[in-house]
C-alpha cells in the first residue's frame, strides 16, 4: 500500500475553521479530486460531517470514529486508525484526508504527502500537526498566484519519505 497524506495548510498550520475549510480554492479542490479519485480515502468523522455526511464519489470512503453505532450509506466505518489501515491493506493507494488527529497518527506511517501550502496566515481552530520538513524529500513544487477565483496564492508541494539509509 502506498499511503499518502493530502492536506491544504496555511503558512501558520491552520487547516480548518468552524467545521469547514478556511478558504475556497477551486484549483486545489480539483487537484484533490484528480489525485484521490479511484482510490481509498480515510477521514475522521468530523471531516465526513464537513462533506455533509456524504461519501466522496468514485472513492472507497473509510470514516474513523469511536462511536460504535456510527454508520452511513456508501462508507465503511473503522473505530481506530489500525482498523482503517487493515480495511485498506490490500488497496494500492490510500489517501489520508484529515483531520488533525488522523493526520497526526498517519505522519509516522505515510510514504508521501501532497500538501497545498496556502500562502496566508489563517485564523482557524484545527491545525496540521508539526512535522520536520528536513525528514522529507520535496520532489515537486508548483506555485499558483492569487487571482479572481483564488483569494490566496498557494503552492502544491509533493514530499516523499526518503529511502532508509543502507
Ligand atoms: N485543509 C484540509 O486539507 C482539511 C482536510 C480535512 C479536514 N479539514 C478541516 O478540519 C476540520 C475537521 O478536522 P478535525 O481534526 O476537527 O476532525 P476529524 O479528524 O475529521 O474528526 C475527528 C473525529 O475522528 C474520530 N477519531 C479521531 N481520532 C480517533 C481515534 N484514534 N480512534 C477513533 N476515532 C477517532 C473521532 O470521531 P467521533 O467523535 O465520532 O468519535 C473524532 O471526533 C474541519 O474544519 C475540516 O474542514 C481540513
Amino acid at each position: 500500500m502506498n499511503l499518502i497524506i493530502i492536506a491544504a495548510v496555511s503558512e501558520n498550520g491552520v487547516i480548518g475553521r468552524d467545521g469547514d475549510l478556511p478558504w475556497h480554492l477551486p484549483r486545489d479542490l480539483k487537484r484533490f479530486k484528480q489525485l484521490t479519485s479511484g482510490h481509498t480515502i480515510i477521514m475522521g468523522r468530523k471531516t465526513f460531517d464537513s462533506c455533509d455526511r456524504k461519501p466522496l464519489p468514485n472513492r472507497r470512503n473509510i470514516v474513523v470514529t469511536r462511536d460504535p453505532s456510527f454508520e452511513g450509506d456508501g462508507i465503511e466505518v473503522a473505530h481506530s486508525m489500525d482498523e482503517a489501515l487493515s480495511l485498506a491493506a490490500k488497496d494500492d493507494t490510500v489517501f489520508i484526508v484529515g483531520g488533525s488527529a488522523i493526520y497526526e497518527m498517519s505522519l509516522p506511517l505515510a510514504d508521501a504527502m501532497e500538501l497545498t501550502r496556502v500562502h496566508t496566515s489563517a485564523t482557524g481552530d484545527v491545525r496540521f500537526p508539526d512535522f520536520k520538513e528536513a525528514n522529507w524529500d520535496l520532489v515537486n513544487r508548483e506555485y499558483h498566484e492569487a487571482d479572481e477565483t483564488h483569494q490566496f496564492a498557494f503552492s502544491f508541494l509533493t514530499y516523499q519519505r526518503p529511502p532508509p539509509n543502507p
